[in-house]
């Protein structure tokens, strides 16, 4: 098991859900992983579980939304392990309501998270790849950036935003060497999920019941189905991918399930 062999390779967000399932994944197949999260206890759990199963992964905190926190991340990522090679922007959290419900500090909270959390880990580590010329960034969209969802307005706006940057971002790195791609889930069994539905829903199980229906395959997607499309994007199987979008969704978005 080594497609990844010989990268090193940061996750956002990896202490919980798809990204602690795609630390975990790609570091059977022999990278060395860079566990972040805001929550260290949970962050510490990735790690313990990859140095358990015989991996390479060390954890350090850092806080997306903010520059000298995501600063500090890069500098010690490139102290303890030499280079990036892959960046995996995968930390999010959840809005819900329609846009007459939301209050403006819950709608910046959810841009702040989702678009600037992926600004700013670009921002200060695009610059060694350029230097190194070689570099390969995952951006987590959904596939809401292509679809529209009741009560969903904020966090669709930075998943389609993130596509969107996905594409520019491409376009001014393809000359360093960097390639840029998206990826789009579906509706994905993780804590994030859970929390969504008890927040959302007088009756969550009734509401899970009718989310799974969404899919052709009358199911939810696991973290699992998303980590190996995340390996895909990070592998250099994937090379001639650039600028890309990349569906795991059940069939939501081009499925018609009349
Ligand atoms: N679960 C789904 O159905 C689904 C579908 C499409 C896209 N996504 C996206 O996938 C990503 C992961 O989702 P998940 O379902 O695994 O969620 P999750 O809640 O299980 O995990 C998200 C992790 O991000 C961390 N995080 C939150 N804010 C952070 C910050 N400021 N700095 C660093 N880390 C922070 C959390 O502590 C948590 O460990 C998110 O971007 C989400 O929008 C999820």
């Amino acid at each position: 098991m080594s497609r990844l062999k010989g990268k090193a390779i940061l996750i956002t967000g990896a202490g919980s859900g798809i990204g602690q399932c795609t630390a975990q994944l790609f570091a059977s197949e022999g990278a060395e992983v860079i566990v972040n999260d805001i929550d260290a206890a949970k962050g510490e759990e990735t790690v313990a579980s990859i140095v358990e199963a015989g991996g390479k992964a060390a954890f350090i905190y850092a806080d997306v939304t903010n520059p000298e926190s995501v600063q500090q991340l890069t500098a010690k990522a490139i102290e303890q392990f030499g280079r990036i090679d892959v960046l995996f922007n995968n930390a999010g959290i959840s809005g819900v309501g329609a846009i007459h419900e939301i209050e403006p500090d819950a709608w910046d909270r959810v841009m702040n998270v989702n678009i600037r959390g992926v600004y700013l880990p670009c921002k200060y580590i695009v610059p060694h790849m350029m230097e190194r010329n070689s570099g390969n960034i995952i951006n987590m969209s959904s596939c809401i950036a292509e679809m529209g969802l009741a009560r969903r307005a904020s966090y669709s706006a930075t998943k389609g935003a993130i596509l969107a940057l996905t594409k520019s971002m491409q376009v001014d790195y393809a000359p360093y060497n960097i390639r840029v791609n998206a990826l789009l889930p579906g509706t994905i069994m993780t804590p994030f999920v859970e929390n969504y539905l008890r927040s959302s829903y007088a009756d969550p199980e009734e509401a899970f019941a009718s989310i799974k229906q969404r899919q052709l395959t009358g199911e939810l997607g696991r973290p699992d189905d998303v980590a190996r499309a995340a390996l895909f994007l990070a592998s250099d199987e994937s090379k001639f991918m650039m600028g890309s979008p990349l569906y795991i969704d059940g069939g939501v978005v081009f499925g018609k399930n009349a």
